[in-house]
C-alpha cells in the first residue's frame, strides 16, 4: 500500500540516505519535506536536501523551510555531520527553488488540502512540528500518524541519557508526544543497530550510479567518525541511521514494537531524555501517588520500537537504494 508521507529533515548525513530512500520506495508518495535547523544550519539543510533530490532524480517535491532554531534551546550543530551538514561531501548546486512559505504554512495548507490523512516521519528536532501543532490543531485529524527518529528507551548519544533530535529541542518533542497524534518512536535502541558492511559500501562508493556513490560515500563518512577512525575489523561501514524509520514505514514487521507511556525530562542532568514507562505491574509511585513526586499528567502511551532484524533492514536499503540513478 502507498503511503502519502511529509517528511521533516535537518538534512544531515543518515537523513540524505533517508531522502533517498524515500524517493525510491515504491509505497512511500513522498509529497513534501519541511527542513528544520538540527544536525546543521537551516541553510545548509535545505541546500543539501535539494541537491540530495537532484542525485536521485526526484520528481518536483516540494520542499520549504522552517524554524532556524528550537524553541527554547540555542543552535547547536551535531559535530559528527562535517562543515556542510553532510560529510564534507560536495554535490553540485541544485537547481530547484524553495517553496516561499514558512515550513508550518506550507505543511498546513498541504495536510488541509489531502485528500487523505498523511504520515508525518520526523528525522529532526521536532521544532516544525511542535509549532504546527500549536499553531493550526485544526490539522490533526489530517495526520495518520507521526513517526518520528528520536529518543531511547536505554542510553543517549547527545549526553548520557538523551538523544540528539530530543535533546536539541526538548519542550517540542514534549509537545508532540503529548498531542494525541498516534506516535511512533524510533529511537536509538534500534537507529544505532542497523548497519551496513564495509564490502558493500565501497560496492556502492564504486559503483555505476551517483545517488550509490553518495551514499557510500556518506557511509564511509561515518566509519571516518568512528572514535579511532580506524577501519573496524569486523567489517562494520556506517549504519543506515534515519534511513532506518523510513524502513519502519514500509517494513513494520521486521521490528518489535511494544506500547509505553513516554514523556520528555525537561529539566535537570537528563533533560531531553525521553522516559519509557516500561514497568509491567503499577510502580510504587502509582500506588503511593498522593502527596509524592510524581508526576501530575499521565504520560502519553505510545508505539516504541525496542528491536530489528538488523539483516532485513540493511537488505531492504541496499535494494531500495540500487533502484536509484
Ligand atoms: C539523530 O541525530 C542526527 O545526528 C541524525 O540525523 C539522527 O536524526 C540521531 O540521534
Ligand atoms: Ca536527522
Amino acid at each position: 500500500m502507498t503511503l502519502r508521507v511529509l517528511l521533516d529533515v535537518d538534512t544531515g548525513v543518515d537523513d540524505a540516505m533517508a531522502i533517498q530512500f524515500a524517493v525510491a520506495h515504491p509505497d512511500v508518495d513522498l509529497i513534501g519535506i519541511t527542513c528544520v535547523a538540527g544536525n546543521t544550519s537551516l541553510g545548509n539543510v535545505v541546500d543539501n536536501t535539494l541537491r540530495v533530490l537532484d542525485l536521485a532524480g526526484a520528481p518536483p517535491i516540494p520542499v520549504a523551510a522552517g524554524a532556524l532554531r528550537p524553541l527554547i534551546e540555542p543552535v547547536r550543530a551535531s559535530h559528527v555531520h562535517g562543515g556542510n551538514g553532510l560529510g564534507d561531501i560536495p554535490l553540485p548546486e541544485s537547481t530547484r527553488t524553495v517553496d516561499e512559505r514558512h515550513a508550518v504554512d506550507f505543511a498546513r495548507d498541504l495536510l488541509l488540502a489531502s485528500s487523505e490523512p498523511v504520515t508525518i516521519v520526523a528525522l529532526a528536532p521536532q521544532t516544525n512540528l511542535a509549532l504546527l501543532l500549536r499553531l493550526h490543531p485544526e490539522v490533526i485529524p489530517q495526520i495518520e500518524r507521526i513517526l518520528f527518529m528520536g529518543g531511547s528507551a536505554s542510553g543517549g548519544n547527545a549526553t548520557a541519557v538523551a538523544e540528539f533530535n530530543v535533546w536539541h529541542d526538548p519542550e517540542a518533542a514534549s509537545i508532540v508526544i503529548g498531542s494525541g497524534v498516534p506516535t511512533f518512536m524510533y529511537g536509538l535502541d534500534v537507529f544505532n543497530q542497523v548497519t551496513i558492511d564495509e564490502a558493500d559500501a565501497d560496492a556502492l562508493l564504486t559503483g555505476p550510479s551517483a545517488s550509490g556513490r553518495l551514499t557510500g560515500a556518506l557511509l564511509r563518512h561515518q566509519m571516518a567518525d568512528d572514535a579511532d577512525g580506524e577501519p573496524d575489523p569486523s567489517g562494520y561501514a556506517g549504519h543506515i541511521g534515519d534511513a532506518g524509520a523510513l524502513c519502519a514505514l514500509v517494513d513494520p514487521d521486521a521490528l518489535h514494537i511494544e506500547r509505553h507511556p513516554v514523556r520528555v525530562a525537561l529539566a535537570g542532568e537528563s533533560r531531553g531524555q525521553t522516559i519509557v514507562d516500561r514497568r509491567q505491574r503499577v510502580g510504587e509511585d502509582t500506588v503511593h501517588a498522593a502527596g509524592s513526586a510524581a508526576p501530575a499528567t499521565r504520560p502519553t502511551v505510545i508505539d516504541v520500537a525496542l528491536d530489528v532484524d538488523r539483516e532485513r533492514y540493511a537488505r531492504l536499503f541496499l535494494a531500495t537504494i540500487a533502484t536509484l540513478p
